[in-house]
Parts: structure tokens; C-alpha cells; sequence
């Protein structure tokens, strides 16, 4: 009999295909968001489950679920994961590194260019029929080109941010936990800096950290103070890191100049505060959201699954301890 799965919300039907191959699948095609209490019954009996990042997989769920052995998320962070907790129920648990790099960091420039040159403001004033012909003063933006790009956060997904700044002849400086290797540093065309430096310099504000207890609130309003007057600040890497009230005051006071944000605490909910500003870009949590990329997202975590539950190594093992077992 083959092992039963989870798949907790609507995923491509060759990720599905595949999985059918080796399990038996329970999938949410429907793609309503389960609950607590109703991923709780959904997983009774399942071996294995596909998550996305609004699946809670904590220490009250696990003693639910005696059965389970792998929880795979399709996306790179897995902050809604207790790894602790898996590992101590023997649970693998993985994500998907690596394949949304270059999307997520497309769009990131795509925030950093909208909100700089005033993207959507622009065009919400046209559609609103409100151009009523062409003026030298008209939605004055500020420059990306040579302006001094900070990034905060400097794993993949930063370095490759770093990477596409060459072609705006951009310094880039950044700040990461551990600074990187100098030939990383060199095709990143990234110096190292410390974290008020950075906050000092940079024209433009790009944070690229994981989500943990120790990155909660990383940037707040004491960050916020030290930056340049009229920054321009992006955020597309997970609700928490920034403090999303402090935002808000930093915009309230003209602190930022314009701001490209992809994600927020509480999410589906944001800070309704931020909906009051017009040079803020605001888009629902797809930065890795290409149409190729959320594909190979989705299989890379079915395949992760296979290798789970089919007593090999998941490439992208999270609890480690659990692959050496
Ligand atoms: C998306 O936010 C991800 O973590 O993949």
C-alpha cells in the first residue's frame, strides 16, 4: 500500500502527477486555507505532507499527527515550522532553496524601480483619468542609477540583488550576520559594511533577511532614524523582520521617500496605515511568483517528499540529525 500524503493547498498538476506516482494523495485542490484544527484531521493517518508557508507545523499539531514523518514546504523560508519540534517528533522537514533566487530577486527590482520612479502612483492617475497632458514637473522620481544600493541580508537571494545592480553602475554595500567570502564579495561587486554604516549610506534600502526570533523587528524605528532622509526602502523577504508600525511612522514623518513592499506582519492582514500612502508599491507576497519558478517550487518540495518517505536523503534537509538517524 503506498504511504498517504497531504497536500494542504492547491499545487501544478505534474507536481500532483508525481506524488500519485508514489503515495496516496489527499490534496486540497480546492484550495481552501485549513486551520488548525482542520490540517489537524486532514494529517490523521498521513505519512508525509506538501506545506506552504500559512501551515503552522508546531509541537501541538505534531502530537496530533504520531504518523507523520516529513513536512515539505514549497518556499524557501519555514519560519511557520517548529524545527525543534519536528526534529523532536522525528519529523524531516524541508524547503525549497535556490530555485526562486533569480524571480525573487527580478522583483525586487521591479519594487525598487516602481517605487523610485513613482510606478504606481503614475499609473493610478492615469487610469483615473486624471492626465490631462505632459509637464516638466510631472511625478519627479528619484534616480536608481548611481544611487548607493544597501542590502541587509546577504544569502542567496541578496547576492543576486547585488548582481543586477552592476548594470545601474550602482555602489552596493551590505550587511549580513557573517560577512561573505571575498571572491563573493567580488562578483557581488559588494563591500562589507556595519549595520548603522549601512543604514547611513544607503540611497536605497533593501532587506533580505530570514525570519527568526532574532531577526524580529530587525528593522525598526531606531533603524529607521539613522537612515538617509528620503530613502528608498524595499522589503520583500518575510512579515516581521520588519516592524511594520514603525514603517508607517518613518513614512508618516517623510523619513522614507518612497517605499516597494512585498510582505507584512500578519499577513493576509496588513497594517491598513500603509494603504494611506501613495509612494508605497504594495504587492501580495509574489516575489518569487513567476509562472516557471512557482513550478519548480512546487515539484522541488514533491520530490523533497519522495526522497522522505522513500528512506533517502531530502536534497533540502532541514533537521539534518534526521537524515544521519
Ligand atoms: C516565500 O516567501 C518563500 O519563502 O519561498
Amino acid at each position: 500500500m503506498k504511504p498517504k500524503v497531504l497536500v494542504t493547498r492547491e499545487v501544478f498538476d505534474e507536481a500532483l502527477a508525481y506524488l500519485a506516482e508514489h503515495f496516496e494523495v489527499d490534496a486540497n485542490q480546492g484550495d481552501v486555507p485549513l486551520g488548525a484544527e482542520q490540517l489537524a484531521a486532514r494529517l490523521a493517518g498521513k505519512a508525509g505532507a506538501l506545506t506552504t508557508l500559512v501551515d503552522r507545523i508546531d509541537a501541538a499539531l505534531l502530537a496530533q499527527c504520531p504518523e507523520l514523518k516529513a513536512v515539505c514546504n514549497i518556499a524557501v523560508g519555514f519560519n511557520n515550522f517548529d524545527l525543534a519540534a519536528c526534529t523532536e517528533h522525528g519529523v524531516m522537514a524541508t524547503n525549497t532553496p535556490g530555485v526562486l533566487d533569480d524571480s525573487t530577486a527580478d522583483f525586487t527590482w521591479a519594487l525598487i524601480l516602481a517605487a523610485a520612479r513613482r510606478v504606481g502612483e503614475s499609473e493610478r492617475y492615469l487610469r483615473a483619468g486624471q492626465w490631462t497632458g505632459w509637464k516638466l514637473k510631472q511625478f519627479l522620481g528619484t534616480d536608481v542609477h548611481h544611487a548607493t544600493l544597501g542590502i541587509l541580508g546577504m544569502g542567496r537571494i541578496g547576492q543576486k540583488v547585488a548582481r543586477r545592480a552592476h548594470g545601474f553602475d550602482m555602489p552596493v554595500i551590505y550587511h549580513n550576520s557573517k560577512r561573505l567570502p571575498e571572491e563573493i564579495e567580488r562578483a557581488c561587486n559588494a563591500t562589507y559594511v556595519g549595520l548603522d554604516e549601512l543604514l547611513a549610506r544607503a540611497d536605497i534600502f533593501t532587506v533580505h533577511a530570514p525570519y527568526s526570533q532574532a531577526t524580529h523587528h530587525l528593522v525598526g524605528a531606531e533603524a529607521f532614524a539613522k537612515m538617509k532622509d528620503g530613502v528608498v526602502f524595499i522589503h520583500a523577504s518575510r512579515g516581521g523582520v520588519v516592524d511594520d508600525a514603525a514603517l508607517v511612522a518613518a513614512l508618516g514623518s517623510g523619513k522614507i521617500g518612497a517605499a516597494g513592499l512585498d510582505v507584512y506582519e500578519g499577513e493576509p492582514k496588513l497594517n491598513a496605515e500603509l494603504l494611506k500612502f501613495d509612494n508605497v508599491v504594495l504587492t501580495p507576497h509574489i516575489a518569487s511568483s513567476s509562472e516557471a519558478t512557482r513550478r519548480n517550487m512546487a515539484m522541488l518540495a514533491a520530490q523533497n517528499l519522495v526522497a522522505a518517505l522513500g528512506g533517502g536523503m531530502p536534497p533540502n534537509l532541514l533537521n539534518p540529525d534526521l537524515g544521519r538517524a
